[in-house]
């Protein structure tokens, strides 16, 4: 029998830099009760919302894709050709083939990358994470870059006051390379069709339009602050770690009386930096957690080398997390 050789890669990987796109439109929620019957004191007191940003027309998933992404690059010190995978995280991109992912990689002047979209709705850079540290480790590609990106306003229903004044449009970038020491956790990730129904789109068939987002909100808020709460303790324990060892913790940006439920969960200790990024941001689903790491980095709150716990749950529903060293 012939023997099969088999791709060795490095035995660690790392975040190496991590960049964002906002959206440029901030939407209050003074702008958001022209849409709805609500009040700014209803979605701050339920969200911690206090604005969200929407993209401009031209700032499509591509356009916002592409400036996250090149930004990533620039950071990473890296030229576009080290890039062997490209991964996209999205549910805003409304062509079943080609993938957002082979445009990006146009743009961005990537060579001859593997290229594909992950549909994994706010859990998805979490899952492109873990698929990428296991790529770079593996030695499929040196560099792989990952980018969550939504354009979440054009599958808002603004007459549904359960969901409309939640979603946001972004993008956010991580370069994911070979690392010297451990610097990403393993991956808890996983899914529960059984809740399919919970958070849906309709299918493109049934629309002329876009389709748009229905949620069952109570639903996903029961979900996150037991079952999510305890994954995001097996991403810890998975790493080695206790509470004690965090620096930083970055949930999805779903919700802050989520964040707080968990936090309670989790029992961390009062040291540790916690994004509220979607105080000012809205949920921007696969953009949340980069986004929310790159505001916590520029504003000195957390720094680089910092131990940081993300997770990130959504429609499917499914959910991934992990520990990781911040770039
Ligand atoms: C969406 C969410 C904020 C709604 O809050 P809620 O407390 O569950 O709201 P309910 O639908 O039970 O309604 C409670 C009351 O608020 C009212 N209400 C609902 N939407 C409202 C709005 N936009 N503005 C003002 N009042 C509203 C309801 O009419 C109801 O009033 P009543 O008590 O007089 O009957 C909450 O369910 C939530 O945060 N869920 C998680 C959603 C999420 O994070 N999704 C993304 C996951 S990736």
């Amino acid at each position: 029998m012939p023997q099969i050789k088999t791709a060795r890669g490095p035995e660690f990987s790392r975040i190496v830099s991590v960049a964002g796109h906002r959206g440029s439109r901030v939407v209050d929620n003074e702008e958001m009760c022209t849409y709805i019957d609500s009040s700014d004191e209803w979605i701050r007191q339920r969200t911690g919302i206090v604005e969200r940003r929407w993209a401009a027309e031209e700032e499509t998933p591509l356009a916002m894709a592409v400036s996250a992404g090149s930004k990533a690059i620039g950071r990473a010190g890296i030229r576009p050709e080290q890039i062997g995978t490209l991964i996209i995280s999205t549910v805003s991109h409304f062509q079943q083939t080609p993938s957002l992912a082979v445009h990006v990689a146009r743009e961005l002047g990537l060579n001859d990358p593997a290229a594909w979209d992950i549909s994994a709705a706010c859990a998805g850079f979490c899952y492109a994470v873990g698929q990428a540290d296991a790529i770079v480790r593996s030695g499929l590609s040196e560099h792989v870059l990952v980018i969550g990106v939504e354009k979440l306003s054009e599958l808002t229903d603004l007459k549904d006051r359960g969901t409309a004044f939640l979603f946001a449009d972004g993008a956010g970038a991580v370069v994911i390379g070979p690392s010297d020491e451990p610097a990403i956790g393993p991956t808890v990730w996983g899914s529960d069709g059984e809740q399919a129904s919970v958070i849906d789109v309709a299918s493109w068939e049934a629309n002329a339009a876009h389709p748009k987002i229905t949620m069952d909100g109570r639903s996903v808020f029961k979900w996150a602050t037991t079952h999510i709460a305890e994954k995001t303790k097996e991403a810890l324990a998975a790493a080695g770690l206790t509470a004690g060892d965090l620096d930083v913790f970055i949930p999805h940006q779903a919700n802050n009386r989520i964040t707080d439920s968990m936090l309670r969960h989790l029992g961390l200790p009062d040291s540790v930096v916690v994004s509220r990024d979607i105080t000012h941001m809205g949920n921007s689903s696969a953009a949340s957690v980069p986004l929310a790491m790159e505001a916590l980095l520029e504003s000195g709150e957390a720094t680089s080398g910092q131990t940081a716990l993300t997770i990130g749950f959504g429609a499917g529903l499914v959910y991934a997390g992990q520990v990781v060293r911040l770039p």
